[in-house]
């Protein structure tokens, strides 16, 4: 039987997938030389990396987001102290601005419509503070292409899920498909994005200062590279009112 996306798999998804965004902790130095305020978590998926930061800054207000209801009962009960919200990152509107927005771990690729990229990144940018951060990590075409292609078997406490992607070069769109221990399955659609369409986007939205980072995991290929980027200190504004004219 077919479920939507993450009702089944957000029963095994901290078996085995939740850890490659502890690295965000390090790369950003979390709670070391680094301790926003405000942290939004977009696709925060089941609250590992709102865990962490929670323990690293207990006085920081944080708020995780998610599309899955699934996901969102986990994050709740897993983090007490952050506000969870469920709701589409492409059209969320909080009354607030953060200091550090982050999506972590292939969530952005989740944004598969035409134009989605953009509208998010303009959600980002309306939810960061003048001169905040937004960390975020992505798939590209090459990754999808070749590293994806052959099913992967991934161990879980109650058995095995098979995982197998799909990519179509025309769509930049991949297919992955969960099959789950007991038969169930969930399709999966992402679309692959390149650097370049990514800078774009973060730079018309007043995104400067862009940082790369390569991240080694158990749970990632090799060459995973996380962004930051650094909302400009007039919020943004110049670069849109700029891409009106
Ligand atoms: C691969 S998981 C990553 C979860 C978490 N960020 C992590 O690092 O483990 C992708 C998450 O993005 C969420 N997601 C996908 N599309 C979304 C959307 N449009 N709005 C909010 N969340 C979305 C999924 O429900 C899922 O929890």
């Amino acid at each position: 039987m077919e479920f939507p996306p993450y009702r089944v798999l957000s029963a095994y998804y901290d078996d085995a997938w939740n850890a490659f965004c502890r690295n965000y902790v390090d790369i950003l130095r979390i709670g070391r030389t680094y301790r926003p305020a405000s942290v939004l978590d977009l696709g925060c998926g089941t609250g590992e990396l709102l865990t962490h930061i929670a323990k690293a800054l207990p006085a920081s207000r944080l708020v995780g987001v998610d599309l899955s209801p699934d996901m969102c009962a986990r994050a709740t009960r897993r983090v007490p102290t952050a506000e969870i919200v469920h709701a589409d990152m492409r059209t969320v509107a909080l009354d607030h601005r953060f200091e550090l927005v982050t999506c972590t771990h292939d969530a952005v690729n989740y944004l598969t419509d035409d134009g989605a990229l953009y509208r998010f990144t303009a959600r980002v940018a309306g939810h960061t503070t003048p001169g905040g951060t937004f960390a975020f990590d992505f798939a590209t075409p090459a990754y999808f292409e070749t590293i994806n292609k052959d099913a992967q078997w991934t161990a879980t406490r109650t058995g095995s899920v098979r995982q197998t992607t799909t990519f179509d070069r025309l769509s930049s769109i991949a297919t992955t498909r969960f099959l789950f221990p007991d038969g169930s399955f969930e399709t999966h659609h992402q679309r692959a994005f390149d650097e370049e369409e990514i800078g774009v986007a973060l730079f018309r939205h007043g995104f400067r200062d862009i940082e790369e980072f390569e991240v080694t995991a158990d749970d990632v290929p090799a060459g995973t590279l996380v962004w930051t980027a650094i909302l400009s200190s007039d919020g943004g504004r110049r670069a849109l009112r700029q891409n009106r004219l």
